[in-house]
């Protein structure tokens, strides 16, 4: 199986439709927003700045993320291709990127952007609640996605929490930092011939539907 690289503005649904691609395709889900968050808990001065920044909503170092992507994507587990999810964030990245995959004899595979209005993201960022015992993910402002109560997990009883990035202020400067960073990588895979756009407005489901298309090779390449 090819890799797959999911380049989406905050909350558009990479973190939801690598978890189902994951689970249908056993590749494992490299989140470099997840691989953060579990360095930030550190007692360290790298914790610390991991911590500030996160919550800002600002891009972590260029450095600090290609040692931790380098760590993770040598893992024997990636060995037959993995779904990335957050990374690359800017060209320098994409560009780091392709110097990591020459070396490991790897090819890109598919980039896939999911766009989705401004709107709705805000809707879903504001309303996202994670498990803190087994990560799942909920959301209240989706009828199809709330819990069953509102601060407890379905599957593990656990208690669903809100991340610090999860608030208005923080995703404005997210999507403001997707918008003049991140988008111009689109032409930058465009001209590789490896980008699939699809729509990530509609269900969780409709949205996998199309995901699925690409990667049975149904859909065309923009
Ligand atoms: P990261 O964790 O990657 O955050 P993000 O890009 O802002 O994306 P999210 O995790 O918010 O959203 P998602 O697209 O995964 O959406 P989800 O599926 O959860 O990064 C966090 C921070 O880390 C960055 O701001 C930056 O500081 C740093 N960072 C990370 N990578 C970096 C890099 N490479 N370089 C530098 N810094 C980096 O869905 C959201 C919600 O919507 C959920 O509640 C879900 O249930 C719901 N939902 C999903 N799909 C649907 C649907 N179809 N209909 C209705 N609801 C839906």
């Amino acid at each position: 199986m090819k890799n797959i690289l999911f380049i989406a503005p905050p909350a558009a649904g990479k973190g939801t439709q690598s978890s189902l691609i994951e689970k249908e395709y056993h590749l494992p889900h490299i989140s470099t927003g997840d691989l953060l968050r579990n360095a930030s808990v550190e007692d360290s001065e790298l914790g610390s700045y991991i911590r500030e920044i996160l919550s800002s909503g600002a891009l972590v170092r260029d450095d600090i993320i290609y040692d931790l992507l380098k760590k993770r994507i040598t893992e024997a587990d990636c060995q037959q291709g993995y779904i990335l999810d957050g990374f690359p964030r800017n060209v320098e990245q994409a560009e780091k990127y392709d110097e990591m995959l020459q070396e490991l004899k790897q090819q890109l595979g598919y980039v896939i952007v999911l766009e989705i209005p401004e709107n709705i993201l805000a809707k879903r960022v504001t309303g996202r609640r994670i498990c803190e015992n087994c990560g799942a993910v909920y959301n209240l402002n989706t009828e199809t996605e709330q819990p069953q109560q509102e601060s407890t997990c379905d599957r593990c009883q656990g208690r669903l929490l809100q991340r610090n990035d999860d608030n208005i202020e923080s995703f404005r400067h997210r999507y403001q930092v997707y918008m003049e960073k991140t988008k111009p990588l689109l032409d930058y895979y465009r001209q590789k011939g490896v980008l699939y756009v699809i729509n990530g407005e509609g269900t969780v489901e409709e949205v996998h539907q199309r995901i699925l298309a690409v990667l049975k090779g149904e859909a065309k390449h923009d």
